[in-house]
């Protein structure tokens, strides 16, 4: 069932050939809260989508009904074309769904290739050795242009932010993630590791793999994204390829929910209306 066939019956738009991942009516309360308030959404194939919003907005509830922390209280989820439901983080990674949280599920005391492979003991034990092991994640970081870190035998605590972002990212390539999603990938970073963190980030939608990047600095996601979303106060007030906004319409929907002017021409931020140009 594609969603293309199904647009009539969910009211999934056709705007894409095919979504990767839609979400439709998506609501999520804790108690009188509500976090999230019927949205609607589209995650295109190798697009790095920007999810944007004040403190409070809902973009971290919304990533996380998405990779399976919080169950919503209603609405659909789509994938593929195909309604699911998505329970636990593990099916969430059964799908191709990745999370890359700022505080990053590393540990420190182990080297890089036992984190690439932790937790996934069935790939481990099918790949057998370390050597077939640290060859895969050498080549994963290769692939990704990842150049920095000289040793994959090096633990994951002597590694900077940037580093430690590109293993969380390498780790969920090598896992066959569609779907990465990010909170903040940029936040703790300095110039040239947040330059390194958006490099790697272009990488993935320039191999097909959609990203959903959450982020509060407006430079990042007018320097990577091909589309913008906007949540205020749980709603998704605006949603749109890149080149319909500018930092400051951006910033008023942001801070208002809505945006009086009209939309900038495709050039002023410097941005191609080709996504991918
Ligand atoms: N576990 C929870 N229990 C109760 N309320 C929650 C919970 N998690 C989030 N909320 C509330 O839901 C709303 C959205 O929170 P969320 O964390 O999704 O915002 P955010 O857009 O990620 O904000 P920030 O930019 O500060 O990270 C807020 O009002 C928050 O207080
Ligand atoms: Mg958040």
């Amino acid at each position: 069932m594609s969603i293309t066939a199904e647009a009539g019956r969910t009211g999934v738009p056709e705007e894409y050939d095919h979504p990767l991942l839609s979400v439709r009516g998506l609501t999520k309360s804790f108690g009188a809260v509500h976090a999230l308030s019927d949205v609607d959404l589209d995650i295109p194939n190798g697009q790095i989508t920007a999810l944007v919003g004040d403190n409070g907005a809902g973009k971290s509830t919304l990533i996380k009904a998405v990779a399976g922390i919080w169950l919503p209280t209603a609405g659909q989820i789509y994938w593929d074309g195909n309604p699911v439901s998505i329970r636990t983080p593990k099916e969430a990674d059964n799908l191709g769904i990745a999370t890359v949280y700022q505080d990053l599920a590393l540990c420190d005391n182990l080297d890089i290739v036992q984190n690439m492979f932790l937790g996934h003991e069935d790939l481990s034990r099918r790949l057998l050795d370390e050597t077939r092991m640290e060859l895969v994640a050498k080549q994963t970081l290769i692939d990704l242009s990842v150049t920095t870190i000289s040793s994959v035998r090096q633990p994951v605590g002597s590694l900077s932010g940037g580093q430690r972002q590109s293993v969380a990212v390498a780790k969920a390539v090598m896992r066959d993630a569609r779907l990465v999603i990010m909170d903040e990938p940029t936040a703790a970073l300095g110039v040239s590791q947040t330059a390194q963190v958006l490099d790697l980030i272009k990488t993935l939608g320039a191999r097909g793999i959609a990203v959903i990047m959450i982020s509060h600095n407006l430079n990042d996601v007018f320097t990577v994204a091909d589309r913008m979303a906007v949540l205020y106060l749980g709603r998704l007030v605006s949603s749109g390829p890149i080149a319909e906004y500018d930092t400051q319409r951006a910033v008023e929907i942001i801070t208002t929910g809505s945006a009086s002017g009209a939309q900038p021409p495709a050039s002023s931020n410097g941005t191609s209306t080709d996504p991918k140009g």
